[in-house]
């Protein structure tokens, strides 16, 4: 048998909606699969037999999608937490489920192809309690900054640092391997953070870092970060099984493209899909199964999830259609703007700046000019 990783998803994503107002953020659809596919088949990838889901909010539907894992390879064990006990309360709840002295723990929102088998192998070399994985990032105020020693034992660890704090640009990327004595620092019963209680007190005891330099790691939070992920995923920048489906190209066998069309080979045009003639689908744009573009349509960086519609000569860049939208002819959407599914859009509307409309919200023709 294999390794065992927890994996975290009993965050809210808030910050991602209306992608997550009507889902869990770990089943939001990137590219052509739920996010949490691209966690499953990259933990897969380094030797994971078992993962242990730790989950709350909306559960049901994860478990809909997502299954007991056969399709990955993986056995999931699902997790339902009565109530949040923050990142280490949570471990209490897969507890009863760990098999072996040492485990995966990982944070369920970040696409990444990091080398977990190195981070394991240099955990049982150290002997470490605990081995944290470590990136390289321009602004680390948003995480767990970690400063190293030179034999990679941790010096210090500072979750979401000030500006002042900074000295170093290694973060915590959210992918720990674990000793089962790690229980002995959380107090059991109440909300526990890892981060702000658990690492504190590892440093000196055990607590080391991997740096894993020259490898991708993102955290999808936000419309952007989503964006971002998006194309680095349709350009390769990211090993995942994406990549070798799109070496076929970027439009699948039962799409119909029209006469004059043009789509980029850092695309995807997927099953069943219909798009019209004359349209540009630029790089970084994914026309979701079974979603219609009309004529003259300019696509560049946009994402149409499955069933959406979208009208002619609407220009669509840097932005998100949901499920079973509907866009109106004309329409100019741009700048993170994010449309819920089956929200309708009415013809001569324009929306920008991070502009968010509910699933379901129902936009009159040009009302909107944003
Ligand atoms: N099951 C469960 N229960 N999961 C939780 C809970 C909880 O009470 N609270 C948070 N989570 C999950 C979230 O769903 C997410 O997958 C993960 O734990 C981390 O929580 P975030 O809210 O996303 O934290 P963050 O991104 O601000 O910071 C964390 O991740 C950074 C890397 O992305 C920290 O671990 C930082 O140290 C780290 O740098
Ligand atoms: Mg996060």
């Amino acid at each position: 048998m294999g390794a065992q990783a927890v994996i975290l998803v009993g965050g809210k994503g808030t910050r991602l909606r209306p992608l997550t107002s009507n889902r869990p953020k770990p089943i939001v659809p990137l590219v052509d699969r739920p996010f949490m596919a691209y966690m499953l088949e990259w933990v897969a990838a380094h030797g994971v037999t078992d993962v242990v889901m730790c989950c709350g909010f909306l559960a049901d539907e994860m478990v809909r999608e997502i299954g007991d894992g056969e399709r990955f390879g993986l056995s999931i064990t699902w997790v339902e937490e009565p109530e949040p006990r923050g990142t280490a309360g949570a471990l209490w709840y897969a507890e009863p489920h760990l098999r072996d002295e040492r485990f995966l723990m990982l944070n369920g929102d970040v696409l990444t192809d990091m080398d977990l088998s190195a981070q394991l192998a240099q955990h049982e070399r150290s002997g470490a309690r605990g081995t944290l994985a470590l990136v390289p990032v321009e602004d680390p105020t948003a995480y767990g900054l970690v400063r190293l020693n030179d034999d990679h034992s941790v010096r210090g660890f500072l979750e979401k640092p000030t500006p002042e704090q900074i000295d170093t640009d290694l973060i915590s990327a959210g992918a720990y391997v674990l000793d089962r004595s790690i229980f002995d620092l959380i107090p059991q019963g109440r909300l526990v953070s890892i981060e702000r209680e658990v690492w504190p007190r590892l440093v000196g005891e055990g607590l080391y870092g991997c740096v894993h330099r020259g490898r991708y790691w993102m955290d999808i939070g936000t419309p952007q970060r989503y964006l971002e992920a998006t194309q680095d995923i349709l350009f390769w920048r990211v090993r995942t099984q994406v990549a070798e489906r799109l070496r076929d190209g970027p439009v699948a066998p039962s799409a119909e493209v029209g006469e004059q069309t043009v789509v980029d080979r850092a695309s995807l045009v997927d099953e069943g899909a219909r798009i019209g003639a004359r349209v540009a689908i630029g790089a970084g744009s994914v026309v979701g199964v079974g979603a219609e573009v009309a004529d003259d349509v300019i696509l560049e960086n946009a994402v149409v999830l499955a069933g959406a519609r979208v009208g002619q000569r609407a220009r669509l860049r840097d932005c998100v259609v949901g499920v079973g939208a509907t866009i109106g002819a004309g329409v100019v959407l741009g700048d993170h703007a994010m449309v819920g599914d089956g929200a309708f859009v009415g013809e001569g509307n324009a929306l920008s700046h991070g502009m968010r409309l509910a699933p379901g919200a129902r936009l009159e023709p040009s009302t909107v000019w944003f």
